[in-house]
């Protein structure tokens, strides 16, 4: 494993772009080259964040290209496709599936020991496709998974009950995407489950309606801010930020990365978001838990639609 603190952005769009600025500001990583296959946006990007070099803390952000993967320790792809006007989705899944392998080709032939993070969507999709294409251990392909839609239950928890969001530990598992859903038995705030938290607010009977309702507020919140303004990226950047320090400080980090399943939850060849202890090995541990009758049913219910989604993705 490269000793650098050296990090590679692929994608040098709204995500790639925001991940970079607040990357920038955070003072951890040493080094960030940027690449793009639309050069112009590239040069652009990297012009406009290194005029900010004053007010960093010191950081070396640069063009890029395939030879930074030799030295990376984090290659961060958010690289993609948009669809087209009459372009079907599966006609853009495969479009997608296409780019992503051929960046990960690059990054095995540079020889790099990076971990890499998936962004790009569908993310579970293409953390399998990557990984499979890689040939690497399952810990160093990971995908950003369920780590934003986690932070978004975190917040909306803590703006119902009015406080720090620091102390809720909550977690959204399963797909990035519709079958997503809060794994509330692995969720708690100041040592008390979120329901018994509630509890202490009111009415014990609308309990499961609020938590419904948080849950489904989360899997709706794309949705909404694609409506307002076309694309969602800074707080995804933000949770790449958290995914990126995590491996780069070696902080083992509880995160609900995505990575390929081999038999944890009674699941395989799948891959998913699910609580990993994250370090410089990348998604070094599944925490693995019982989970009651209903969520297990959710999580291999969405492990049934990112498998069919795999299939026609390959086909
Ligand atoms: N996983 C998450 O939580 C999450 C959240 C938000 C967005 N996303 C996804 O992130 C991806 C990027 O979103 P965006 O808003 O930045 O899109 P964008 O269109 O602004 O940026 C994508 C960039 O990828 C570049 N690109 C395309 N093919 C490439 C290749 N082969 N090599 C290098 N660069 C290439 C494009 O030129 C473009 O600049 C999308 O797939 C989006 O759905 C994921």
């Amino acid at each position: 494993m490269s000793a650098s603190r050296k990090v590679v952005i692929v994608g040098a769009g709204d995500v790639g772009s925001s991940f970079a600025y607040a990357l920038a500001q955070r003072g951890i990583a040493e080094e960030i080259a940027m690449v793009d296959v639309n050069i112009e946006l590239m040069k652009g990007q990297v012009l406009d964040l290194v005029h900010g070099a004053p007010y960093y803390p010191t950081v070396r952000i640069h063009n890029g290209d395939k030879s930074d993967y030799t030295d990376a320790r984090v290659i961060v792809i958010t690289a993609g496709a948009k669809q087209k006007p009459g372009e079907s989705r599966l006609e853009l899944l495969k479009k997608n599936v296409r780019i992503i392998e051929g960046i990960v080709s690059d990054i095995v032939d540079q020889n790099s020991k990076a971990i890499i993070v998936v962004v790009s969507n569908p993310v579970d999709v293409l953390t399998y496709v990557a990984w499979k294409k890689s040939g690497w251990p399952r810990q160093r392909v990971i995908g950003s998974g369920t780590v934003l839609d986690s932070a978004r239950l975190r917040y909306l928890i803590s703006d119902y009950c009015n406080l720090d969001v620091k102390n809720v530990h909550a977690y959204i598992i399963g797909e990035h995407g519709d079958s997503e859903f809060a794994a509330w038995s692995m969720s708690h705030i100041g040592g008390m489950t979120v329901e018994e938290f509630l509890d202490l607010k009111g009415d014990r009977d609308d309990n499961k309606k609020i938590q419904n309702e948080i849950q489904q507020k989360v899997r709706d919140s794309a949705y909404h801010i694609i409506d307002y303004k076309g694309a969602t990226y800074y707080a995804v950047g933000l949770a790449l930020v958290k995914i990126t320090e995590a491996i780069l400080l070696n902080q083992k980090s509880v995160l609900t990365v995505s990575i390929c399943l081999d038999g944890e939850y009674g699941l395989s060849d799948v891959c998913l978001g699910i609580p990993c202890l994250v370090s410089a090995q990348g998604a070094e541990e599944i925490i693995q838990k019982k989970l009651p009758p209903e969520e297990q049913k959710s999580l291999e219910r969405s492990a049934e639609i990112l498998k069919a989604s795999i299939r026609q993705a390959r086909s």
